[in-house]
Parts: C-alpha cells; sequence; structure tokens
C-alpha cells in the first residue's frame, strides 16, 4: 500500500488555485464545469414531506466509515455501482481518487495518467511518491479518447492507470469496447485502472458506468463518481469509489480513518435523496446542455479561425478560438469588460483551447457566447 510519501510535497492544482484566485464569478459564468447548483429545498421539495421530516430528526452521530447503507444503496440503484457493499462513500471524488491511489499504488511504482486531465487525478496519483508517466488520451477532432498510449504504458511497467471519462476538459469519451479490452489487459499484467466518471450521464442519458460492464468483476477497475458535476451538488462533498476486489475496499476504509474518519450524515442523506430522484433531475440537466452544446456547434461555425467537436457526455466543451493576445489575457480582459468567465486551455496545457460549462440556462449561455464573439473581434 501507498503510503502517500509525495503528498506535502505535491504541486498545486492549477485550475483549483486559479478559481480561488478569481474570487466572486462575474454575471455569465461559462467557467463552472457542472449543473446549476441545487438547494437543500429543491431537493427535499423533489423528494416530498416524509424526506423534509426525517432529515429534520437525523441523528448527527458519525455515521458508518464507509458510508451509510441508504446512500450506498442508492449508488448501486443508480448503476453506478454493482452492489452497495462495493461501495465507498468519500468526502467528494477528490478523497476517493486520493484514497484509490494510495490504496493502489506504492512509491517507486509507476502509474499512467491520460492527459489531459483535471488536476485532482495528476495530483492524486503523484500524492503517492509513484513515478507518474502522462499519456495523451485526446486527439483534437475526436470526441473518443485515444486509449493506445495506455496500453503501451501498461506494457512498459505501469501498475497503475488513470483516465477520466466523459473526458474534463473535452467531453470526449472512451469506446466502451476499447475500455474492456484495457481492463482485461490490466488483469494479465496484474495492474489496476482508475476511471473517474464524475460527468457520466449528464448530456448523454444513455451513458453506463464501467462498473457495468463484465470485466469490472475481476477487480482490476477502481471506478469513482460523485454528484459535484452531475447534479450541481458540489457542496454537499459526497463522492465514492467502488471495486470489485474486497482487499482493495478493505485498505481504502483503513485509509480513509486517516483522511477523514466519515462522511457527513446530513450530506449523504440528501445525496440518497437526489439519487432516487435522478431521473427527474437529470432529464433537465441534459435538455439544456444539448441546447448549449447545439448553440455551441453553430456559433462557432460564424468564427474564423474556430474549432470545435462537440462533447460526447459531460457538460464541459473545448473549442478552439482565435485569441490574438494568447488564452490567459484573452481570458482576463474577456471577464474584465464583458462580464464573462471562461477556463484558459493552459490550465489543462492546451493554451489554444477555452473550456465552456454547458450546464447553464441556455439564455445566460448564448449571452457568454456573443459577448465572447465581441471580444475575439
Ligand atoms: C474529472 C474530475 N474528477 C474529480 C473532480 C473532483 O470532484 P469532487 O467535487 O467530487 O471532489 C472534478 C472536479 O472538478 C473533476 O472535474
Amino acid at each position: 500500500m501507498g503510503a502517500l510519501t509525495g503528498l506535502f510535497a505535491a504541486e498545486p492544482v492549477l485550475l483549483e488555485r486559479w478559481f480561488a484566485a478569481q474570487g466572486a464569478p462575474p454575471s455569465i459564468d461559462l467557467a463552472r464545469s457542472g449543473a446549476p447548483e441545487l438547494s437543500t429545498a429543491d431537493i427535499l421539495t423533489v423528494a416530498g414531506p416524509e424526506a423534509r421530516d426525517e432529515y429534520l430528526g437525523l441523528p448527527l452521530g458519525y455515521g458508518h466509515p464507509v458510508g451509510e447503507e441508504g446512500l450506498r444503496a442508492a449508488i448501486e440503484r443508480d448503476r453506478s455501482a454493482r452492489h452497495a457493499d462495493e461501495v465507498i462513500v468519500t468526502t467528494g471524488a477528490t478523497e476517493a481518487l486520493l484514497l484509490a491511489a494510495a490504496a493502489a499504488l506504492a512509491a517507486g511504482e509507476q502509474a499512467a495518467v491520460g492527459v489531459p486531465a483535471h488536476g485532482g487525478v495528476v495530483r492524486a496519483l503523484e500524492a503517492t511518491g509513484a513515478h507518474i508517466l502522462r499519456v495523451p488520451v485526446w486527439r483534437p477532432g475526436s470526441s473518443r479518447l485515444d486509449l493506445s498510449g495506455l496500453f503501451r504504458a501498461l506494457q512498459r511497467g505501469a501498475s497503475v492507470l488513470a483516465l477520466n471519462s466523459p473526458h474534463n476538459p473535452t467531453g470526449a469519451v472512451a469506446d466502451g469496447d476499447e475500455l474492456a479490452a484495457l481492463i482485461d489487459a490490466c488483469t494479465l499484467y496484474g495492474a489496476r485502472i482508475l476511471v473517474d466518471e464524475v460527468a457520466l450521464s449528464t448530456l448523454n442519458p444513455h451513458a453506463e458506468s464501467v462498473t457495468r460492464c463484465p470485466e469490472f468483476i475481476s477487480g482490476t477497475v477502481v471506478a469513482v463518481g460523485d454528484l459535484s458535476k452531475s447534479l450541481g451538488l458540489g457542496g454537499l462533498r459526497i463522492g465514492w469509489l467502488t471495486c470489485a476486489d474486497h482487499e482493495l475496499l478493505g485498505r481504502v476504509t483503513q485509509l480513509k480513518d486517516i483522511t477523514t474518519l466519515g462522511t457527513s450524515v446530513t450530506s449523504q442523506f440528501l445525496a440518497a435523496l437526489a439519487l432516487e430522484n435522478r431521473a427527474t433531475l437529470a432529464r433537465q440537466i441534459a435538455a439544456l446542455a444539448t441546447r448549449n452544446r447545439d448553440a455551441l456547434g453553430d456559433w462557432v461555425m460564424q468564427i474564423g479561425g474556430a474549432e470545435y467537436t462537440p462533447p460526447a457526455d459531460g457538460l464541459v466543451a473545448f473549442p478552439l478560438l482565435p485569441m490574438r493576445e494568447g488564452a490567459m489575457g484573452f481570458v482576463e480582459r474577456l471577464r474584465a469588460t464583458a462580464g464573462v468567465s471562461v477556463v484558459p486551455g493552459v490550465l489543462f496545457g492546451v493554451p489554444s483551447r477555452l473550456r465552456l460549462g454547458l450546464g447553464l440556462s441556455p439564455g445566460v449561455f448564448t449571452r457568454g457566447l456573443e459577448r465572447i464573439a465581441v471580444a475575439l473581434g
């Protein structure tokens, strides 16, 4: 088991430091990558009056270290896990990534991560003291992730692979058959694969979790999910990991004793209610994200030198735009003069692109695009 020897030397997660430095978002916030935020009242209203009484009467003890039964069962019913007893609830996907990396990797071992990547995935792997190989998985122009570099990393000795699908910042996804073959190859090499699927099924309602594929039973896969992006519930700080290998789950449970010990019981209660009503909530999110995705496609065609591959799933898009002064300068000017916030692609190592969030009202999204067009000149 990894000792998190790299934790205190960890480099910053650039995107999170950038968000923190930005302060309160301007009126048109295309920088966020999740669904519109929900409130406690929103969840309790969808769930009905009995849920409200139960919430107010909830005992505030520690709860179960691996998560409350009700939430774990809701995650299973949501088809985000095979069995409730294969789920460990965490403080966001962030903790799940750290615990999974620490349980699967030891200092000095090698791990490969598909890039560009959400910085939290890379830093969680680095925190173990393992040697991290960055493997390109995104090809401009394709909405399918290219897994060939991960296959090669495996052959060269990586003991853990990490993949984010649906992919932040592009919305590209791994092909199911190719991912199944990669899982098989990991099993053959005695390696593990960590799949971060936090944005699953937000744009594509038919998308299935990696936990549904028959190869999941091998115990090779650790899947990570949350409610932050998909339902606009980042403030609950609820995430999870699931794996068919109970020995790995045991190691994660042990590690969780020194990270957070338990997870907020009130958050877990609300998270379970939200998951049980996901069909209703997610339909609205997918509808607005689809409208925004299509509007972005039409808009890009009118901008000379722009390029855009529509995301296959997830709530972000990653167009290339002709920014004269460079992305960082453009983003700052856009915010200061037009009141629009977007994420510079340089924070993902791709300076020519911007990440735009699709999970907001189509009226606001379109106004944002209009202002970006003016700023591009
Ligand atoms: C791909 C990806 N994984 C994990 C996270 C962390 O999510 P959480 O809020 O559940 O900790 C994020 C947040 O931006 C993300 O984009």
